[in-house]
């Protein structure tokens, strides 16, 4: 899950193990791990949607006014691409972990990186090595499609032993609302907006690539607020706010010239009755503090995405919050 400041088309991989009870666990990474603990395997869409609200229950506060589809739909939508890996016992889900790879525009050229999450096990059974089990699975179904692999972690124990190294900081800026902030042409996104605001995502030098009908579908995600700024009948910027049950307070996607970024995160705070709000700042916007001048009022690095790199290092990138999972 982003959420960095507290408070506040999967290309063919390997063949997937089966459920043969003689496949090899993770019993050497857990000293404690489970007898006859049924093996990983990946399991399909329609099975998932049995267990989102088990899901729900596990990865989201119970407070959560949206469950998982509408959290991280890239992997939960009917459209998703999610890959789905879990330790079952009959119907019963036990330990579960989802993965989408992208192709992430970064320094250097484009490269695949597999991006992990949902990691979650039953809590009678926690503790006993299944999640390490579904996480070594989920990585090696994905090794020849990515050589990278990123995850938004709140606690680092179990993915340190899989292999898994701190992320870079990121910065978040903390913006005051201004009292008179111009707010002409700035409105709610809007269907026909989409292919506007896809061809501001895909100026971005680091991104996750995107075709438009993902854009679009991420663009009506429940929970977030999703607003343009428009000059001269163009759309020349847009950003959202919130997405599912993650990220709420919080701006984390924004298209378009950092003037126009920031006179829309002006105009958007007082949209949404913010009087502060957290803005994650992408580290190739160099401009954007400077844009948003005196409305910024802190700034606090906190942890990237846990990373895994295989035979290359990870080049500089930076994953909207629209692709996290
Ligand atoms: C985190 C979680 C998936 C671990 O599942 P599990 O099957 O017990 O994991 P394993 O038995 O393979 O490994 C247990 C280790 O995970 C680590 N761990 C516990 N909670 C963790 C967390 N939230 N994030 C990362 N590691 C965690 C601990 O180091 C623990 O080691 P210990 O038993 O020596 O203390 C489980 O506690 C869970 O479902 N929590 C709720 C959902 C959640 O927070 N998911 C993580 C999202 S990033």
């Amino acid at each position: 899950m982003k959420t960095p400041v507290a408070g506040g088309a999967v290309p063919a991989v390997t063949s997937i193990a089966s459920d043969d009870a003689t496949t090899p666990t993770l019993a050497s990474a857990r000293s404690h791990a489970a007898a006859a603990t049924p093996t990983p395997r990946e399991v399909d869409r329609a099975t998932v949607q049995r267990w989102l609200p088990q899901l729900d229950g596990w990865l989201l506060p119970g407070s959560a006014m949206y469950g998982v589809q509408h959290t991280w739909p890239q992997l939960y939508r009917s459209d998703g691409e999610g890959r789905f890996f879990a330790i079952v016992d009959g119907d019963e889900l036990l330990s579960f972990c989802a993965t989408r790879v992208v192709t992430v525009h970064g320094a250097g050229e484009p490269f695949a990186a597999c991006l992990l999450g949902s990691v979650a096990t039953a809590q009678k059974r926690r503790g006993q090595g299944l999640a390490s089990a579904v996480l070594q699975h989920a990585l090696a179904a994905n090794a020849a499609a990515a050589a990278h692999t990123l995850l938004w972690a709140e606690q680092d124990g179990l993915y340190t032993r899989a292999g898994f190294v701190p992320g870079a900081a990121e910065t978040c800026l903390v913006v005051a609302r201004r009292p008179n902030p111009p707010t002409n042409g700035a409105r709610l996104l809007v269907v026909g907006d989409h292919a506007a605001a896809h061809r501001l995502h895909q100026q971005k030098s680091m991104r996750v690539d995107r075709d438009l009908p993902t854009m679009s579908a991420l663009l009506t995600t429940p929970g977030m607020t999703a607003l343009g700024l428009e000059r001269a009948g163009q759309l020349v910027a847009y950003a959202c706010c919130g997405k599912g049950a993650d990220l709420q307070g919080h701006w984390h996607e924004f298209g378009g010239a950092e003037d126009d970024v920031a006179a829309l995160l002006q105009a958007g705070m007082h949209h949404l009755g913010q009087t502060d709000a957290i803005v994650l700042q992408p580290p190739w916007r160099t401009g954007l503090k400077k844009a948003l001048g005196r409305s910024v009022v802190g700034e606090v690095a906190v942890a990237g995405p846990m990373q895994r790199s295989v035979g290359e290092a990870l080049p500089a990138c930076w994953i909207d919050g629209l692709d996290s999972v």
